[in-house]
């Protein structure tokens, strides 16, 4: 990280971290104090990109989650760290940023350590994630359409921003059918139960640790990010959920006329699926996990005139798009296509029930706070702004219907529910 990224880094975080002091100073409980110096030493194990006796990479976990850019990582910083780190190679061939490892470049099954291509990196700011495939999913080989041996896919993500974290978990409500963590969790596709299980994971693949972290490391970066508010007012809420005060406080900003008119909107149509304190609790009926249409490629309606018309990917993100074929309980095959096929990949459970039960392209839904700061969207960075992120949404409701089995009208485009009548 640049000296100035690390400052600036520093005093974001310190200031999170002073605001919990100052709010405990004064009172005795050591329970706080203690945790106050437990994110004091997890905010220092964030941006260490040292990692003493881990043997990593070099990297920390604020070169992706950048404190500068709301603990997230835009394309456009990338690109203006990769052009930094550029003109300071042609000066010091020893010259280094941790956040260009050969593991997040687009060659690096071809050309492992000496990978360079960072072209997913780069334009779109995501981040190889690796899965092994479940026994009855296998990738095909684009070039001899053929089943391949390939044992684990790679998929491209986004980096989240870790704010907001203590809201965001699971919350024991709405479950699914299936695990792993069916009332939701941690990662885009809520595969982690907890920040410690999250923190190792991350010093191990992002971070290529050699050795296992210790646990008080795994709780001091837990005990940080639990820390880490979008706001002020968000920080409220969550102090007063943890004091059992009712009726909580709201924490959005005074809004005007406008901004009303668009949170009534929200509430009908949006927190559908982005409830709760941390916006990311569905209401029932509607389901858990969602499949949103935001994966490449994007569904085109067969029928003429066209009843929803997505926005189809652009090239630079359509090239993530995998085939998989999926073995049915019955031994039929199928094929589907997808730049990011979810909780599937996680249970394989895919093609065997109507849409809604479907693992298929199911992620769990993330808190919004401190969007406009936080673009582009989606998990796989494919929404430049928040009017396409709307223009996407008014697809998606148009289509559900259509895809919905004859007579049955799924709950989350019900008119009453979208008239606010439910
Ligand atoms: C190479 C970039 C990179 C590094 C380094 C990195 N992360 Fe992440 N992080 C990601 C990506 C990409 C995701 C989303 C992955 C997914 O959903 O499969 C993520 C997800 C997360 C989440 C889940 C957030 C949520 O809303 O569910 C947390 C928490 C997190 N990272 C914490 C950390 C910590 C702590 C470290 C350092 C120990 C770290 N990360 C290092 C890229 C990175
Ligand atoms: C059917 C459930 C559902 C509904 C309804 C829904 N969302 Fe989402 N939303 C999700 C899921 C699941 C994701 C994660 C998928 C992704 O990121 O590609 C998501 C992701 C998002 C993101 C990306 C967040 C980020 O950090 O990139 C935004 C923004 C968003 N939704 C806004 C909205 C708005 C605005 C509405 C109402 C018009 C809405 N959502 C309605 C389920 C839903």
């Amino acid at each position: 990280m640049k000296p100035s990224t690390a400052l600036s880094a520093a005093a974001v975080v310190l200031m999170s971290v002073a605001i919990i002091h100052a709010r405990s100073a004064g009172d005795a409980p050591s329970v706080t104090q203690t945790a106050n110096e437990d994110a004091a030493r997890g905010f220092k194990a964030f941006i260490d990109g040292r990692l003493d006796g881990l043997n990593g990479n070099g990297r920390a976990c604020s070169d992706c989650h950048m404190p500068t850019d709301e603990f997230q990582l835009s394309p456009a910083s990338v690109e203006q760290r990769f052009r930094i780190f550029m003109l300071r190679r042609a000066h010091n061939p020893d010259a280094d940023d941790p956040l260009f490892r050969p593991i997040d470049a687009d060659d690096f099954r071809v050309n492992g350590p000496q990978a360079s291509d960072y072209s997913n990196l780069r334009q779109n700011g995501l981040i190889r994630i690796i899965f092994a495939l479940p026994p009855n999913i296998r990738l095909i080989d684009p070039i001899t359409n053929q089943p391949s041996d390939e044992a684990s896919v790679d998929v491209w993500r986004m980096v989240p921003g870790v704010t907001d974290l203590k809201l965001t978990g699971a919350d024991g409500s709405n479950a699914w059918p299936r695990g792993p963590n069916p009332t939701g969790g941690f990662q885009l596709d809520a595969r982690v139960s907890t920040l410690q299980e999250q923190a190792l994971g991350a010093l191990l693949n992002h971070a290529q640790a050699q050795s296992p972290p210790p646990q008080r490391m795994l709780d001091d970066l837990s005990s940080f990010q639990r820390v880490l508010f979008t706001n002020g007012r968000v920080r409220a809420l969550s102090e007063a959920i943890d004091e059992g005060v009712t009726p909580l406080p709201d924490a959005d900003p005074p809004l005007n006329a406008l901004e009303q008119q668009g949170k009534a909107v929200f509430i009908r149509a949006c927190a559908q699926c982005h409830g709760g304190a941390g916006q990311s609790t569905p209401r029932p009926p509607v389901v858990r996990f969602h499949d949103i249409s935001s994966q490449c490629p994007r569904p085109v309606d067969t029928a003429t005139p066209a009843r929803f018309n997505f926005k189809p990917c652009p090239p630079r993100l359509a090239r993530n798009v995998r085939t998989y074929e999926i073995t049915l309980p019955t031994g039929a095959k199928i094929r589907r296509t997808s730049s990011d096929p979810g909780r599937a990949l996680l249970t394989g459970f895919a093609g065997v029930g109507p849409p809604a039960q479907d693992d298929w392209n199911k992620l769990d839904a993330p808190g919004l706070r401190g969007l406009r700061n936080t673009a582009p969207y989606f998990h796989n960075n494919s929404a430049d702004t928040l009017e396409e992120v709307v223009d996407h949404y008014i697809e998606f409701f148009k289509r559900v219907p259509t895809v919905a089995a004859p007579g049955v009208v799924p709950p989350v485009a019900s008119l009453p529910r979208l008239l606010g009548l439910s």
